[in-house]
Formats: C-alpha cells, sequence, structure tokens
C-alpha cells in the first residue's frame, strides 16, 4: 500500500481531520495526567529542515520521543541535500531506514517530489505555500475553547502567506467562513481563492473582516526568505496591525491567534499577546498534541 502524506489539510478528509483534533485533545489530556503512552515504541521519525525552527522541531522530536519513539534532526548544511543530491534519491535513502519524515523547505515542490519518492509517510512541516501542521494546533485550540468552528467567521490580518494558505483550505475542511483583509498585491493565491471562492472573502480594510468574527489571527510580514523585503512589507502592513482596538469590533468571545514568532509592534500591538482573547502560549503547545495525533494517524493507521 502507498504510503499516506500530509503534504496539505487536502490529504485528509473533514471527518479524519475532526478525529484527528479529539485525539490531540486526548492526547493532552493524558499528557496532563501523566500517563505514559509508547505507541510508537522503536519508530523514528526524520526531520529534515531548510529553514529555522523552534516549535515545530521542539514539538516533532519531543511528541517522538514521549511517544517511545525517536527523532532525527538533518540540516542541508550537514547532510549531502545540501551538496546537490538529488531530493528524489535522499527521499528513496532516507525513506528505507525510518518509519516517516517531516519536512520543511522553501519550494512546496521539493516537499511534493520527496513525497513521491518516499516509502513512508511524508509531513509537510511549513513551505512557502502551506503550514498544514499549524492548523491542526490552531483547529484544536479553537474547539478546547469554544466548541465545533463550524459556522463561525475567522479573520485573517496581513499577509496571504502560507499560514492564509492553509487557512483557506481549513475553511473548506472545517466549514467556517474566512475574510482576509491584506494590502492590493499581497492576496492568497489567486488559483487557491478560486477554488474556495464560497468560503473566502478579501477585504482591504481589517475592521471590516474582523467585525463580529469569531477568531482573529496574523502572522509576520515577511516570513522566512524574505528578509530583504522587511522594509517595503512594513510600509505595505503598516495599517494591518491585531490589536486591542480591531478586537473591539470582533464578537465579544473572539479568541486571537498566532503562529509565532511574533514580530510586537509590527502585525501585533506590544500588549497583544496578553489579551483576554489571546490563546497563543496554548496554541503553541498544542502543535505538541496535534503531532503526536498524526505520526499515530499516519504511522499506525489508526487514531485511538
Ligand atoms: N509556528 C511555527 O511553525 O514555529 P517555528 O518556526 O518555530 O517552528
Ligand atoms: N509565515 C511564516 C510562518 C512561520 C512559522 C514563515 O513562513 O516564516
Amino acid at each position: 500500500m502507498a504510503a499516506r502524506h500530509f503534504l496539505t489539510l487536502n490529504d485528509m478528509n473533514t471527518t479524519e481531520l475532526e478525529s484527528l483534533v479529539d485525539h490531540a485533545t486526548r492526547l493532552r489530556n493524558e499528557w496532563r495526567q501523566g500517563k505514559v503512552r509508547d505507541s510508537l515504541k522503536n519508530r523514528v521519525l526524520a526531520m529534515i529542515f531548510e529553514k529555522s525552527s523552534t516549535r515545530t522541531r521542539v514539538s516533532f522530536e519531543a511528541g517522538m520521543a514521549q511517544l517511545g519513539g525517536s527523532a532525527l534532526f538533518l540540516s542541508p548544511r550537514d547532510t549531502q541535500l545540501g551538496r546537490g543530491e538529488p531530493i528524489e534519491d535522499s527521499a528513496i535513502v532516507i525513506s528505507s531506514m525510518v518509519d516517516a519524515v517531516m519536512i520543511r523547505t522553501f519550494a512546496h515542490d521539493t516537499v511534493e517530489r520527496f513525497a513521491a519518492a518516499s516509502r513512508v509517510p511524508v509531513i509537510n512541516a511549513l513551505t512557502d505555500d502551506f503550514h498544514p501542521c499549524q492548523l491542526l494546533a490552531d483547529m484544536q485550540t479553537y474547539r478546547e475553547h469554544r466548541g465545533s468552528i463550524r459556522g463561525a467567521t475567522v479573520a485573517w490580518i496581513g499577509d496571504g502567506n502560507n499560514m492564509c494558505h492553509s487557512y483557506v483550505n481549513a475553511a473548506s475542511q472545517f466549514n467556517f467562513h474566512l475574510n482576509v483583509a491584506c494590502p492590493e498585491g499581497y492576496e492568497p493565491d489567486a488559483a487557491l481563492l478560486e477554488a474556495h471562492g464560497d468560503r473566502v472573502t478579501v477585504f482591504r480594510d481589517p475592521a471590516e473582516a474582523a467585525r463580529n468574527a469569531n477568531l482573529l489571527v496574523t502572522d509576520v510580514w515577511a516570513s522566512m526568505g524574505q528578509e530583504e523585503e522587511q522594509k517595503i512589507r512594513e510600509r505595505a502592513f503598516r495599517n494591518y496591525q491585531i490589536n486591542p482596538d480591531l478586537m473591539k469590533v470582533a464578537d465579544k468571545d473572539a479568541l486571537f491567534m498566532h503562529c509565532l514568532p511574533a514580530h510586537r509592534g509590527e502585525e501585533i500591538s506590544v500588549d497583544m499577546m496578553e489579551h483576554p482573547g489571546s490563546v497563543v502560549w496554548e496554541e503553541a503547545e498544542n502543535r505538541l498534541h496535534a503531532q503526536k495525533a498524526l505520526l499515530e494517524f499516519l504511522i499506525l493507521n489508526r487514531l485511538d
């Protein structure tokens, strides 16, 4: 049987995604009670990082250890990936020795090529185009605080980037409406918007997008690989900040999320992380639980 991959949220159906999020909460509760779980005993995850990471690396590595397995950190600098070995050759070799592979790259195409040549499940741990693992944690966090997100309104304020693209996919999969507020020229991918047109509305004015929203989300103005555009982007996005005033136009019980790392004073005000609606720290912790659920689903093919 061909390996099951997780390159975007569309690699699962709604039932699977909802079961996975529920299982993540179960794993979190068990873990907080100190229960030992060794479902991935002797299993190995290879982790390939072309870009920096704190949350993704720690959550995958700690998650494997907590389930009885182990993880290998592989950077292109220290492997033959950085010296031009073809991605397909690397995929054949690495996947012949481990049980799953997690990969963070610039081009999304790199993850797709790796997965096409891999005999074991491949997980997208962020590309320039998508960040599906973060959405598992975000959906888990929303559900834990507010119940089902079905029918809710989510406001994305800022860049139409990889995180925004995964929110577009999530809107269809988890059945909510997404309002995107972004400056001209920074919209999400046109083909993706076209495919999810009934679920997404693009605004210029952040207040219009945030009106009555149940969840406000943002991300950095310049993503990894766009460092040279920082100054241009600071100008383009200066009116696109989540702050307590913007929270006031949202629903009174609205939550605030950010995948982190955050830039206080840019996409969020300096006081936003401490706002009563902010769930950013739980959102970050849930990366651990959501990905443990994902690893069990992909490696063991079950969620119990
Ligand atoms: N949110 C997120 O993916 O964080 P890292 O870049 O630290 O992994
Ligand atoms: N959009 C950000 C997300 C970081 C987790 C980036 O790609 O750098």
